[in-house]
């Protein structure tokens, strides 16, 4: 692992760097020190702009797992670094490096912006920083671009948008066209709300797009009623989401709207009665009847006054993750082999149900099928079970 030297007492670096027997007189002593030195976790995510909310909802569910273990994590007390990446893709780079070189974080958990993760990618490539992201949902980094130090805690665009697709066809609908943001999230989840609804005998037109983060539809609601379709399919979220839902409601379609879950997820309340009936796919919706989701619904309102969502899960789990990982080593974030060893095999249960980690370190997991009703995303079927992504690419022994 290529990690800054003044952020890590490896036993290497230790052993390599005086004379055979000082080192191995002084070992369990700074070895020791090691270990009693808080292991420091920097958080990358988007504290302002139309994804703030998803990012404080994240935090709070890491800082709620944190401090169920009381504190500590594999033994080690934990420290948390926050830096605002504000979704914007062309400063990922320089934040990411700012993390792993300048704070020295042993750990680095981000993003949201499929975008933004492309630029922490090619960072963490290089340092070797365990990674997990908590939703960013890009498909190189766990197909193409995989890498032994980057794990996912949340989905690929792909899985929750194929569900959709194929819950659509499955309904009868025949014609489709997805309208979405202009990168790599509204493209790969387009992709796969076409490969499910095709599956299901359906066509898709080419997408509506506009460029991230704006929000001004009405240009693209303007062509719809020409195109013939009888269903529309979409990828908003946060902010976005809130407003494109209620413009398409006002423009009055005949076509019902349909979506990655993101839609209508942690929207509802400000989305008001235009987001009646509006069916969508994800891995989470209200009411998934299991102990961990009602104890985890119940602490996260507790501490966050509001309640929890598809974003706060996921950052649970990449906190349920990360302790994993460091039980199995001791707080050892040094022993690489037995670290992503156990998060390779990882099966937790999660707020969303059972899941597992698939062979290109994404989740496997259920997507179900929603439909926003007085206020909720109540749960009506399952769109896809245990789906995992294909990982197409992805070569991780
Ligand atoms: C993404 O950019 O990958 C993304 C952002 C927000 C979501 C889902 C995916 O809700």
């Amino acid at each position: 692992m290529k990690r800054p030297v003044a952020t890590t007492l490896s036993r290497r670096g230790l052993i390599g760097g005086g004379a055979a027997a000082a080192a191995a007189a002084a070992l369990p002593t700074r070895w020791a020190i090691a270990q009693a030195k808080p292991l420091k976790v920097g958080l990358m995510l988007p504290y302002s702009g139309t994804f703030a909310k998803l990012g404080e909802n994240i935090t709070t569910a890491i800082e709620l797992l944190i401090a169920e273990k009381g504190g500590k994590l594999g033994g080690r007390e934990i420290q948390i670094v926050k830096l605002d990446d504000e979704s914007k893709p062309e400063n990922a780079p320089q934040n990411a490096e700012r993390l792993v070189k300048r704070d020295a974080v042993d750990v680095l958990i981000g993003t949201v912006h499929s975008g933004v993760q492309m630029g922490i990618h090619k960072v963490v490539q290089d340092s070797g920083t365990l990674t997990i992201v908590p939703n960013a949902g890009n498909v190189a980094v766990t197909r193409q671009l995989c890498a032994k130090n980057v794990f996912r805690s949340s989905f690929t665009n792909w899985q929750p948008a194929y569900g959709m697709g194929l819950a659509a066809a499955k309904k009868g609908h025949k014609k489709s066209v997805w309208v979405t943001w202009d990168y790599a999230a509204g493209a790969e989840s387009g992709a796969g709300f076409k490969e499910g609804f095709e599956k299901g005998g359906g066509e898709v037109l080419p997408s509506l797009t506009l460029p991230f983060p704006q929000t001004n539809f009405q240009p693209l609601l303007a062509q719809i009623p020409s195109l013939g379709v009888d269903v529309v399919g979409s990828f908003f979220a946060g902010g976005g989401a809130v407003q494109f839902v209620k413009e398409y409601a006002a423009a009055g379609l005949k076509a019902p709207l349909c979506g990655s879950g993101f839609l209508t997820e942690g929207t509802l309340e400000a989305q008001g009665a235009a987001a009646e009936g509006i069916e969508t796919a994800l891995h989470y919706g209200d009411g998934l009847d299991n102990a961990k989701n009602a104890a985890f619904r119940k602490t996260f309102k507790d501490k966050a006054g509001r309640d929890a969502d598809v974003y706060a899960v996921q950052g649970y789990d990449a906190a349920q993750l990360l302790a994993l990982g460091l039980e199995a080593v001791k707080g050892n974030i040094d022993d690489e082999a037995n670290l992503y060893k156990a998060l390779r095999a990882a099966k937790l249960e999660s707020p969303r149900g059972p899941i597992a980690m698939s062979p290109s370190q994404n989740i496997t997991q259920n997507v179900y099928l929603r439909r926003a009703e007085g206020g909720q995303n109540k749960v009506i079927g399952i769109a896809a079970e245990n789906l995992a992504d294909p990982g197409t690419g992805c070569k991780l022994a």
